[in-house]
C-alpha cells in the first residue's frame, strides 16, 4: 500500500486484537503495527512491527524491494510491537544501521541481547536519503524514554509513532476514510489509557514542534490510520487533553454485593439532577464495565463519586482497581466524593477519601457511609450528598 509516492506501508493491520499491554488495555476495534518503508536514493524502514507478523513484515517489503536493498533501520521506539521484527530481520541484513535514540538503544540492547550497528540520534540530527532527509526529534516518556518521531522533508510527513495513534483497524489509511466518531473515540481512549500520565511532556512537545516550525502534510502513527485531512484537529485535541479536561459530566463509579451500594449511587444521581438537571450523569459498576472505557468517562468528567461496600475492612477489588489506574494515570483535577454501605464498620469510606485525594482530586465532602441496608431515610441522605456534590462547581 502506498501512503505517498515512495512511501509504502508495510506494517500489519490486526482485526483480531481485543487486548493490549497484556490484558490491560481492550482493543475493541483493533489495531495495526505500522511500518514505514521510505524509498529515495537510499531506502529506510522506519519501525517494525509486532513479533507475531515479522512474516507478513518481510513479505510486504518484498512485494516492493528485495530486503536487501533496506540501507538504514530507523527504531522510534523498542517496544516489542515496534520492535518485535528486528531480530529476524537483522539475521538478514545483520550489517544494515540502526537509528535510535540512547535511550533507545539501551532498550533494544535489553530486549534482543544483541550489538547491531546502532546510530544514536539526538533531536536534530538528521540523516540524508537522497532528495530528501529524515529529521529526528527526541520524545522522551512518550511514552518511554527512548520514543522518537521522524520528520521526512520534501514529502512533509511526520512519522509520530505512538503519538497521535489509535488502536483502529480498517481498510483504510487515512483519517477522512475512516468514522470520524470511532476516530475521536479511539483517539481519546489512547491518549488517556496510555499517554495521559504524561501530559506535562505533551503540553512541552507540542510547543517544540510548533517551534520548529515544520510544515506537516501527514502525520503517521505506529498504531492506526494516518492523518492527512485533520492534522490541526489531532495537535488541538492533544493540547486540549494535556491541559485536563472538565466537561459537564458527574460520573458514578460503584460495586455493590447486595445492592445497597448500588441504591445509593442511584439516590446520589437523583441529588445531582435536582441542583443541576443539565449536567450529564453517567453510573458505572465498575465490575461490570470496560476498564479502559471507564477510564475515558473519568478523564473527560468535572466530578467523580466512587462507592463500595465494606468488604473485609477495605473495597472491593474492582473498585480498588480502578482507583488505582484514576492515580496511575494521572486523571487528576476534580471533584470527587465518596460513599458506601458497611456492617460493622465504615473503614471503607476512610480508604477510598484516602485514594481519592492520593489521585489528586478535590474532595468536597467527607463521604457517605449507611450501615446495613438503607432505608428511605438513608437515601434521603445519599439524596443530599448529590445535591450538596452537584452544588460544588
Ligand atoms: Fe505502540 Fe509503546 O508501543
Amino acid at each position: 500500500m502506498i501512503i505517498k509516492e515512495n512511501i509504502h506501508y508495510v506494517g500489519k493491520v490486526d482485526w483480531e486484537l481485543r487486548s493490549f499491554h497484556g490484558e490491560e488495555l481492550s482493543t475493541f476495534n483493533g489495531t495495526s503495527f505500522n511500518s514505514y518503508l521510505v524509498r529515495d536514493e537510499k531506502t529506510v524502514l522506519i519501525d517494525t512491527v509486532w513479533t507475531p507478523f515479522t512474516g507478513e513484515l518481510i513479505k510486504n517489503i518484498e512485494k516492493i524491494i528485495d530486503i536487501k536493498d533496506i540501507d538504514y533501520i530507523v527504531s522510534q521506539h523498542s517496544e516489542p510491537d515496534h520492535s518485535g521484527a528486528l531480530p529476524h530481520l537483522m539475521m538478514k541484513i545483520p550489517n544494515t544501521p540502526i537509528y535510535c535514540t540512547k535511550n533507545g538503544k539501551m532498550a533494544l540492547k535489553g530486549h534482543y541481547h544483541k550489538d547491531w550497528d546502532f546510530r544514536e540520534v539526538k533531536t536534530g540530527d538528521t540523516l540524508k536519503l537522497g532528495s530528501k532527509e529524515l529529521t529526528f526529534i527526541e520524545a522522551p516518556m512518550l511514552h518511554w524514554p527512548d520514543t522518537m518521531m521522524s520528520y521526512l522533508s520534501v514529502d512533509n510527513v511526520l512519522f509520530s509513532n505512538d503519538v497521535f495513534g489509535q488502536h483502529i483497524a480498517s481498510e483504510f489509511l487515512y483519517d477522512d476514510l475512516v468514522d470520524a466518531a470511532t476516530l475521536d473515540y479511539e483517539s481519546l481512549k489512547y491518549y488517556v489509557n496510555i499517554i495521559s500520565p504524561f501530559s506535562k511532556k505533551v503540553v512541552k512537545k507540542l510547543k517544540e514542534l510548533e517551534d520548529m516550525k515544520l510544515d506537516i502534510s501527514m502525520i503517521c502513527p505506529a498504531h492506526g490510520i494516518s492523518w492527512r485531512q485533520n492534522i490541526k484537529k489531532i495537535i488541538a485535541d492533544y493540547s486540549h487533553w494535556a491541559s485536563g479536561v472538565n466537561q459537564d459530566k458527574i460520573v458514578i463509579i460503584y460495586d455493590t454485593m447486595y445492592n445497597s451500594t448500588r441504591k445509593m449511587a442511584e439516590a446520589i444521581a437523583q441529588g445531582i439532577k435536582l441542583v443541576s438537571p443539565h449536567t450529564e450523569i453517567k453510573i458505572f459498576r465498575s465490575s461490570n464495565t470496560d476498564k479502559s472505557d471507564l477510564l475515558v468517562e473519568v478523564f473527560t468528567a468535572k466530578g467523580v463519586l466512587v462507592g463500595s461496600p465494606n468488604i473485609n475492612g477495605s473495597l472491593l477489588s474492582s473498585v480498588s482497581s480502578i482507583l488505582d489506574e484514576i492515580k496511575i494515570l494521572n486523571l487528576s483535577g476534580k471533584n470527587a466524593a465518596s460513599f458506601g454501605s458497611y456492617g460493622w464498620s465504615p473503614v471503607n469510606i476512610k480508604t477510598l477519601n484516602a485514594s481519592l485525594e492520593e489521585a489528586g482530586f478535590e474532595m468536597v465532602s467527607d463521604g457517605l457511609k449507611i450501615q446495613w441496608v438503607p432505608d428511605n431515610e438513608a437515601l434521603l441522605q445519599a439524596v443530599e450528598l448529590g445535591k450538596e456534590f452537584a452544588s460544588s462547581f
